[in-house]
């Protein structure tokens, strides 16, 4: 069973869905709304635990109720919490996110996420530097982010850096992670002096772009690969990037090259996109082994 840590957000997700977006001084009439479990780091913590992956998760939330319940949703996922610090100052995080014809928009409000502390990841260095790889995204406070990629770069171990969102970061960070994914939109926003094919051959065979229903892209060294995606009529694509993330990084530690390893993060994210919510549509190795598209050889267990 790989041992993966995730160094993340946990969030609340407030989900409004309805036909269109409001504009600027408008009101219109929504079709429903719910709260749903989400944060980039827990979702992707979900995503791989789902898959098998024994899974610790690290991260802040706070003393509130939603705190507590994203701490038992992570329980019942199988996932390793005595990472999870709470905090008393500060709510927990929260994504407040409009749905309209399947895509999303969301405003990310940090909370407690941003409570992550250089101590904490310093106690975590046991569970850290002994895990199969390590998976990190951007809504946790760039420091942090540099400790961890510092500390896993020092000691060999495999990162996952997922940009998203994107925001500003050292080219020395990208040296120093495995894989680098971010999405079509971030990759603009992170490398706007380089077009696609010129970023993908700066960071061969780790600069991975996911494009949705495009697929996937990135350079092995002597070419661009492109790694179609399953065609599938989605509800909800929140949380389809943090799907692949999580996927990806159990079909690596589990020993398939890169090319499978995207197949595999494709078809479940695919899957988690046909229901609605971040997590919820989030597959279980078996629901993927039933799925007409899994591919024997993955032999995933
Ligand atoms: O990637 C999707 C997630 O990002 C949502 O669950 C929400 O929490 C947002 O921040």
């Amino acid at each position: 069973m790989s041992k993966i840590t995730v160094v993340g957000s946990l969030s609340t997700d407030f989900v409004v869905s309805a036909t269109k977006r409001p504009e600027v001084g408008e009101t219109i009439v929504g079709d429903g709304f719910t709260t749903t479990f989400g944060g980039k780091g827990a979702n992707q913590a979900v995503a791989t635990a789902r898959l098998g992956g024994q899974v610790n998760m690290i991260g802040t939330v706070g003393s509130d109720r939603f705190g507590k319940e994203m701490l038992i949703n992570l329980k019942n996922n199988g996932i390793n919490t005595s990472n999870v610090e709470s905090v008393t100052h500060l709510p927990s995080g929260s994504a407040h996110i409009t749905v309209v014809n399947g895509d999303n928009s969301i405003i990310y409000i940090p909370g407690a996420n941003d409570e992550i502390t250089k101590n904490q990841i310093k106690k975590a260095f046991p569970v850290i530097h002994s895990s199969d790889v390590v998976i990190i995204q951007n809504e946790t406070p760039l420091e942090i982010i540099e400790t961890v990629i510092q500390t896993c770069f020092e000691k060999g171990i495999k990162t996952i850096y997922n940009p998203a969102p994107a925001k500003k970061i050292e080219r020395e960070l990208i040296e120093k992670v495995s894989y680098f994914t971010p999405n079509e939109s971030e990759y603009k926003l992170l490398f706007p002096e380089l077009s696609l094919s010129e970023g993908m051959k700066k960071y061969p065979n780790k600069l991975i772009v996911t494009m949705g229903s495009k697929g996937v892209y990135f350079n092995d060294g002597e070419k661009e690969v492109h790694v179609s995606s399953y065609k599938v009529k989605p509800l909800d694509t929140t949380g389809a990037g943090d799907t692949f993330n999580g996927a990806f990084g159990v079909a690596l530690t589990s020993g398939l090259d890169m090319i499978a390893s995207i197949r595999f993060g494709n078809l479940a994210a695919a899957m988690s996109i046909q229901k609605f919510g971040a997590q919820s549509g989030m597959p279980t190795l078996s629901e993927m082994k039933e799925s007409e598209y899994y591919e024997k050889e993955w032999h995933i267990k």
